[in-house]
């Protein structure tokens, strides 16, 4: 795919699903990435596979994304490693599987502090060198959930929420610098996000449920979100499911939608 030869490109959960395919087919592209997330091996091996499709160069820079204190440092290394920062795309997050009433306070803070917090964190410390050079572009994923409320997520729709709100706003002051800000909405995508989803008192849920397990290839979505990217959408929506149509029916039958949502749990 062309149009990111040579971009400058920061994956944030770029060790698993989602992230990792994006690195793949930015890798496809030329472009040339820095791969984020916790797990170093991982890292490793998906820099490899970008590597093998045609990626200009691949760094990886490990690290925990509450780790607020060291964020300064670790984007500074990641803008020297090529010089520059041309795209970067939050992608790194964390899902919930509880009802309101079983949730610990702590796993909401968790959710927001990975979520939210996180990207916004990053993006404040990216920006800078974007406006310096009048060029450059914020990516981070949301989901259907940003959109649409759902059971057993209170804590998880909330934050993609604030996430969706958070950057409209963004790009609504942003733009006079020439930097856009794109959304990716997507619903069910076949990676680990239920496993790693936290339950109420902060444990794992552990398992791959049913909706995930029949949900789109990453490797198509990531075809998908590069196409909007190339485009310079400011939202990209992604995933085959019929979970796609909450989106519409939000915008044309939100009392439809409300009944709906009720069953899905
Ligand atoms: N899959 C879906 O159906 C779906 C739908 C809508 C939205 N999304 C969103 O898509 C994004 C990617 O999720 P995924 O589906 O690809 O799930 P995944 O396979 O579980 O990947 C999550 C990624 O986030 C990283 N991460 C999680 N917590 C982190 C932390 N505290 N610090 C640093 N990195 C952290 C993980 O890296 P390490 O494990 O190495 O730390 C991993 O690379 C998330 O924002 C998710 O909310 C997914």
């Amino acid at each position: 795919m062309r149009g990111f030869a040579d971009k400058v490109i920061w994956i944030t959960g770029a060790s698993s699903g989602i992230g990792a395919a994006l690195a793949r087919a930015f890798g496809a592209s030329g472009a040339r990435l820095i791969l984020s997330g916790r797990r170093e091996d991982a890292l490793a091996e998906i820099a490899r596979e970008a590597g093998d499709r045609g990626a200009a160069s691949t760094a990886t820079i490990a690290f925990e994304a509450t780790h607020f204190d060291r964020l300064p440092e670790l984007t500074a290394d990641a803008e020297g490693r090529h010089g520059r920062i041309d795209m970067l795309v939050n992608n790194a997050g964390i899902s919930q599987r509880s009802r309101a009433l079983e949730t610990d306070m702590a796993v909401y803070r968790k959710l927001f502090e990975i979520d939210f917090f996180a990207p916004v964190a990053l993006t404040k410390l990216v920006l800078p060198g974007m406006v310096e050079r009048k060029s450059g572009h914020i990516v981070v994923t949301s989901s259907v959930a940003g959109k649409v409320g759902g059971p057993q997520r209170t804590g998880y729709c909330a934050a993609k929420h604030a996430l969706q709100g958070y950057y409209d706003a963004l790009r609504a002051e942003i733009w006079e610098h020439n930097i856009k800000v794109s959304l990716i909405t997507p619903g069910f995508i076949r990676t680990d996000i239920s496993t790693n989803a936290l339950k109420g008192d902060g444990t794992t849920f552990g398992t791959t449920d049913k909706n995930i397990a029949g949900g789109m290839d990453p490797d198509a979505a990531a075809r998908v979100i590069l196409r909007g990217l190339r485009r310079g959408h400011d939202e990209i929506a992604v995933g085959a499911g019929p979970e796609m149509h909450a989106l519409w029916l939000k915008r044309v039958a939100p009392g439809m939608l409300n009944r709906v949502a009720r069953k899905l749990g």
